[in-house]
């Protein structure tokens, strides 16, 4: 990364930002001049070659590590602009009043004419103080999770219709038909707040994007040249959400919990690894791109050139190169995961889901594993993959239970026990 340009030092203050500290300015070669390598890289060895063996060791590492993936991965993203919400109404009547839900439209960029996501906040109303809260995007809308006719429903949000169904107008919109994803009713009671956005509020999920943060940036400060995917754009949105609710005094700003499904699993783990106000990071079934490795070495699971092919949209023009060379990357999903180090990180799988790759994440937990005991933490408390629904509830978490690609009331349940052990509730 380059610190004389505009893009340079853009990333630059966002590292420093994220990271509470500047990262030296590193020059990172082209694609085909990186040595290939079949063996996870050492997420405790410099890309210079020089070992990481103290906690300020680890702190360049883990800056360096945030350039690497932003050059050769996700691409780089604008640093955040300053704060803009607007609480467009508060209902503290929901789920006959033992839940407030309020909704904050939060604006994405420096000026008022770019993308706003809604936050949906739900809280509970006999909490004594200042309660720990899961961020989520979602796939349909904050309508499809509750009933609340003052939800509002941004064009960006219809859902795509599934097969055999009618496509969704603003006019007759499915209010509640989908609160399995979150199911706030059952979360809240349990002592925890919820926040959740559609991901595509923030940018959508579309090759020729027309709208978004990426789109708006790319006219407004286009010298700066950011090359950040959806996955980034995603992961950055979690962040603004953030923004907001460590200025919540009903929210616990030590304990802000990055949950998401699939891509936007991907997401909640990218955002965890370069925000450090999150606290923990369940990703569930996010596979290739997020928790699953892209050295996969099986024929199963999806890898980097169906990844980049099918989803061009998702990550830096750069990573393209790494499609018929995955080995070439500097990194792996492991070193993603370490840069969490110690917060928590829960891998949640289901043993029909191959494509997401539940061994490969194993692997990376593992991997990353030296990092946390570099910092003092527990790390992963196992030795081998747990067998179908045992929970490992260490620092490095994992969770794998049979069944397809899917997110519901069962999993919520497993993150509420993993949240309230490594909260110490
Ligand atoms: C596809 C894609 C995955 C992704 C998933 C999803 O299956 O290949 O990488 O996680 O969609 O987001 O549902």
């Amino acid at each position: 990364m380059d610190c004389r340009t505009k893009a340079g030092c853009s990333l630059m203050m966002c590292l420093a930002a994220l990271l509470g500290g500047c990262a030296a300015p590193a020059p990172f070669p082209p694609v085909d001049a990186l040595p290939a390598s079949a063996d996870l890289p050492d997420p405790l060895v410099m890309f210079d070659g020089s070992p990481v063996r103290t906690r300020r060791q680890w702190s360049a590492r883990r800056a360096e590590l945030a350039g690497l993936f932003q050059h050769y991965m996700y691409g780089t993203m604008p640093a955040p602009p300053p704060l803009r919400a607007d609480v467009r109404f508060e209902d503290p009547s929901y789920l006959d009043g033992k839940i407030t839900l309020r909704e904050i439209a939060i604006g994405l960029t420096p000026d008022a004419d770019g993308p706003t996501m809604h936050l949906l906040v739900a809280t509970p109303n006999d909490a004594e103080g200042p309660v720990p809260c899961f961020i989520m995007p979602n796939f349909g809308g904050n309508h499809t999770l509750v009933t609340s006719e003052q939800v509002a429903i941004p064009a960006a949000s219809a859902p795509r219709p599934r097969q055999g169904q009618e496509a969704e107008s603003p006019a007759s919109p499915r209010r509640g038909n989908r609160p399995g994803r979150c199911p706030i009713d059952l979360i809240v009671p349990r002592g925890y707040a919820v926040a959740v956005f559609n991901y595509r509020e923030v940018e959508n999920d579309d090759p020729a994007a027309s709208r978004g943060v990426r789109t708006w940036y790319a006219r407004h400060e286009g010298d700066a040249g950011y090359t950040w995917g959806a996955v980034a754009a995603w992961a950055w949105g979690i962040s603004r959400g953030v923004d907001w609710l460590v200025t919540d005094p009903r929210i616990d700003p030590s304990a802000i919990i990055s949950v998401g499904h699939s891509r936007n699993g991907k997401a909640a783990l990218v955002a965890a690894a370069f925000d450090e106000r999150i606290a923990m990071a369940i990703p569930n079934q996010s596979g290739c791109g997020g928790a699953g490795p892209s050295r996969t070495g099986d024929t199963v699971s999806e890898n980097v050139e169906q990844i980049n092919r099918v989803f061009p949209h998702w990550f830096s023009p750069v990573f393209h190169q790494f499609s018929d060379q995955p080995e070439r990357l500097p990194f792996d999903q492991h070193c993603l995961i370490a840069m969490v180090a110690p917060r928590p990180v829960l891998l949640s799988c289901a043993d029909q889901d191959q494509w997401a790759n539940p061994d490969g994440q194993f692997r990376m937990l593992q991997a990353a594993d030296k990092v946390y005991r570099l910092l003092g933490a527990e790390g992963l408390a196992a030795d081998a993959m747990p067998p179908l629904e045992h929970l490992i509830d260490s620092p490095l978490g994992y969770w794998i239970r049979p069944g397809r690609h899917s997110l519901g009331s069962a999993e919520w349940d497993i993150y509420i026990r993993y949240a309230d052990r490594r909260l110490a509730r």
